[in-house]
């Protein structure tokens, strides 16, 4: 089965208490439960994976480039902020989705600028949690069609 690394970035621990109205009432154990059940559905194996560390995200991103088929990251803040993660996701050469909870683009204009879409397919934000399984959806997709593609 293909496996599928779900990482989650800074402060999403607090996923469920911090800034409900902006972020919900879903915690990060929730979203995770949601993943495990599409994933199964999907026939994917997923790590999910929450770090507040810049450099612990760019060794799990090292590590997905041997171990995983795709990665699906919300990377929060660092999203805006760090050309480390997206050098670790361009050396990758998995596809990635990126995910936010939020809609960046309603938010401050800090929030606009994105280095993990400069390595991403493609992202979904603003739909909560349901855009980590939009996510695995996608993900499956590629990853299917990917393999096929694949020399033998
Ligand atoms: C976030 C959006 C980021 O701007 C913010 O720093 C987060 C969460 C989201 O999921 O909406 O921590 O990635």
């Amino acid at each position: 089965m293909p496996t599928v690394f779900i990482l989650n970035g800074p402060n999403l621990n607090l996923l469920g208490v911090r800034e409900p109205a902006t972020y919900g009432y879903d915690t990060l154990a929730d979203v995770e439960e949601r993943c495990l059940e599409r994933a199964k559905a999907l026939d994917l194996t997923i790590e999910f994976r929450q770090s507040n560390h810049e450099g612990q995200l760019v060794d799990w991103i090292q590590e997905a480039r041997e171990a995983a088929d795709g990665i699906i990251l919300n990377a929060g803040a660092f999203t805006h902020t760090s050309v480390a993660i997206f050098d670790a996701l361009s050396a990758a050469d998995l596809p990635i989705i990126e995910v936010h909870l939020s809609n960046i683009f309603r938010r401050e204009q800090f929030r606009h600028h994105s280095y993990v879409s400069l390595a991403a397919r493609g992202g979904i934000f603003g739909l909560g949690p349901q855009g980590y399984e939009l996510a695995l959806e996608a993900l499956a997709n590629l990853i299917e069609i990917e393999s096929s593609e694949a020399p033998r």
